[in-house]
């Protein structure tokens, strides 16, 4: 496949809220939240909005990458918390920084966003439509959640991560992705309902309706679906570029919980050392879980060239995709 990361960036927000902290506003637990899911704290957004943090993060990897923004021909943000309904967060961080010469778009396949995002920029570099992407996963789930709902607002957290792709010889080796609407009841966010003088009395009579709906997830049924797919697309992806699971360096997994990471871990026989983390200091914060993780073990020294990662992401929808690629 003809697509390299080139540089990687990330993004969270100032206020950090620790699970202490969440005893202090709800009938919660540290021990709860970390026996559960291991996240210790996350990163809540006060004056961060999706589009600075999706901004941020992009500057950022455009450097590293030494990527001027005139010569991104393709941007893709994963995101189901954009700032509008439009225009897209894409466009919105091609006016902030300057991508003039991009096509711009947002992709809606939740935790999964970042992996659709490297499949479609794949698809645009082998047909010869865009040379250099900026891919970015970029959410402010604290606005998607009910701070009511002690079973959900506690996993979730904001931020964005971004990479730059571009068109090479090497570099993503093979992709896999899926999707299977007829289980997407699992988590779901409903959209503004219908609200007109034809569907609604109340409506008719002057009075406002101000209906807002929050994300709602059947815990186990998502937790079923992840430890039993995300192993599958895992092997797949490996099987289909002949590569073992032995060779591979570093699995970047989606971060929505500990326990599913293991499970993926001894599904297919790798130790969890190769499993890198930060869901304990970030929490599960969606399409952008995958390019932040990836970021930080980039910044963290860890990548060396040649060395094979997978990446994997699940999520709503139900969606999921898998890379192994070369660093
Ligand atoms: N603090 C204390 N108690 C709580 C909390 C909380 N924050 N939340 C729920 N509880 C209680 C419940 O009320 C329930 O109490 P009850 O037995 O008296 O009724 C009890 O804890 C057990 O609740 P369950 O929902 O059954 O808890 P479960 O063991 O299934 O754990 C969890 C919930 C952690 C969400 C688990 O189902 C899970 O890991 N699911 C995977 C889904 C996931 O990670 N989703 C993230 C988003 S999706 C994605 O990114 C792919």
């Amino acid at each position: 496949m003809p697509l390299k990361i080139i540089g990687t960036g990330s993004a969270l927000p100032e206020l950090v809220v620790t699970n202490k902290k969440l005893e202090q506003m709800m009938d919660t637990t540290d021990e709860w939240i970390r026996s559960r899911t291991g996240i210790r704290q996350r990163h809540i957004a006060v004056k961060e909005t999706t589009t600075s943090m999706a901004a941020a993060a992009a500057g950022r990897a455009m450097k590293e990458a030494g990527v001027e923004p005139s010569e991104i021909d393709l941007i893709i943000v994963g995101t189901v918390s954009g700032d509008k309904h439009f225009p897209s967060t894409a466009c919105e961080i091609q006016r902030e920084l300057l991508m003039v010469n991009a096509v711009a778009f947002d992709v809606n396949a939740a935790c999964a966003g970042f992996l659709f995002g490297l499949t479609i920029a794949d698809a645009y570099f082998q047909s010869g439509r865009a040379k250099t992407a900026l891919i970015v996963g970029a959410e402010t789930l604290s606005k998607m959640v009910d701070w009511k709902d002690r079973g959900t607002c506690v996993l979730f957290g904001d931020g964005a991560g971004a990479a730059v792709v571009r068109k090479e010889e090497t570099g993503i080796l093979h992709m896999v992705q899926g999707s299977d609407g007829g289980r997407g009841e699992a988590l779901t966010c409903e959209n503004r309902p219908v609200n007109t003088p034809f569907t609604r009395e109340s409506f008719a009579r002057g009075e406002l309706q101000n209906e807002i709906s929050y994300l709602k997830m059947d815990g186990q049924a998502v937790f079923r679906f992840a430890v039993r797919t995300v192993p599958q697309a895992i092997l797949q992806v490996l099987k289909e570029a002949k590569i073992s699971p032995d060779e591979v360096k570093y699995f970047v997994l989606h971060q929505a919980n500990i326990r599913i990471i293991e499970a993926v871990a001894k599904k297919i026989g790798q130790p969890m050392e190769k499993f890198p983390t930060n869901l304990q200091k970030c929490g599960n914060i969606s399409a952008a879980s995958v390019p932040i993780l990836l970021d930080h073990v980039n910044k963290d020294g860890k990548l060396q060239r040649g060395d094979k990662i997978v990446l994997a992401g699940f999520g709503a929808g139900l969606t999921w995709g898998a890379a192994v690629l070369t660093w």
